[in-house]
């Protein structure tokens, strides 16, 4: 099994890293326009190995794609992050192209390949990546929603005091801070709603942090956050090249599933060797489906933009 990450900054090394330590390939690799970075981070990593114990062979390139030929699986985290202040939309101008000529000179080399779209505004560049390339649906795959709901989950645990990992919990629609959809009503701790633990004000509340997860972090950090969006974007590698259908929320192309189409949108999706396989219908109730109608008209706006650059 192949996989290369494009993008070595710090979401693409942590992705990385976390698909080193879980010998989810044997051969890993990582690219970056920068001279030497790529490659630095590579060598880095790979002297983890002997602590770690782990085999996968990591090598980076500063842009040369041949090196990436044959690749299974390629993560794409390029483009620049985001600022504090500054909202995911804000970087389309920068990112399209880059994206774009990232997914073009990828499939040159491994046209078989799965894709995962990392870089932002994500809902958009996975839309990009799948009209870009014409690759069938099923293997474009935005990473969004798994890290949201993975950071709903997060502000569950702090008011619950449960472990994370015995928490259920989506979020759908769009990876905006406006745009996303964490969907409370249907969470549950090991089977156990969690509306009939938490008032209505916390409700709330676990709703909004989550929705400026990724904000609230650039703000503290200074720039946008990769512990959770690399070890996101592994998660859906594991999955894939261990064939788990295992489901997660991914920005996928709908085609009516939802009631909508021509669009990249998260919805729960089970993810396994063919990349995405199935959409799982949620019932939504009419306060949500319009939540998710307003998310869509926001993603449809910006994918609308890609016309203009
Ligand atoms: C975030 C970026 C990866 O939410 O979109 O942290």
């Amino acid at each position: 099994m192949k996989v290369t990450v494009v993008g070595a900054g710090a979401v693409g090394a942590t992705c990385a890293d976390n698909i080193a330590r879980k010998e989810l390939a044997t051969e890993l690799v990582l690219l970056d326009i920068k001279e030497g970075l790529a490659e630095g981070k590579a060598q880095d990593m790979m002297q983890t190995a002997a602590l770690l114990g782990f085999d996968t062979k990591i090598s980076g390139s500063t842009n040369d794609y041949t090196k990436t030929a044959g690749s299974d699986v390629v993560i794409i985290t390029s483009g620049l992050p985001r600022k504090p202040g500054m909202t995911r939309e804000e970087l389309i101008g920068t990112n399209a192209g880059i994206v774009k000529g990232v997914a073009e000179n990828i499939l040159k080399y491994s046209p078989n390949a799965i894709l995962i779209i990392i870089s932002n505004p994500m809902d958009t560049m996975t839309y990009l990546a799948l009209t870009a390339t014409g690759l069938p649906k099923h293997k474009i795959i935005g990473m969004g929603g798994a890290l949201d709901s993975a950071r709903f989950r997060y502000q569950l645990s702090q008011h619950l005091g449960a472990s994370p990992a015995d928490l259920n919990a989506v979020v759908v629609g769009g990876h905006g801070d406006t745009t996303m959809i964490p969907l409370i009503r249907l969470a549950t701790w090991n089977s156990v709603p969690v509306t009939s633990l938490l008032s209505n004000e916390q409700q709330k509340q676990i709703v909004a942090d989550t929705m400026v997860g990724g904000a609230t972090l650039t703000k503290l950090i200074g720039t946008s956050a990769w512990y959770a969006p690399g070890a996101a974007g592994a998660a859906l590698v594991e999955a894939i090249v261990r064939d788990e259908k295992k489901l997660f929320t991914c920005c996928v192309k709908l085609d009516g599933e939802y009631g909508q189409k021509d669009i990249c949108l998260g919805v729960p999706v089970t993810i396994g060797k063919n990349g995405w396989e199935k959409i799982i219908d949620i019932k939504l109730n009419a306060d949500e489906q319009a939540l998710f109608n307003k998310s869509a008209d926001a993603v449809r706006n910006m994918n609308d933009v890609l016309k203009t650059l």
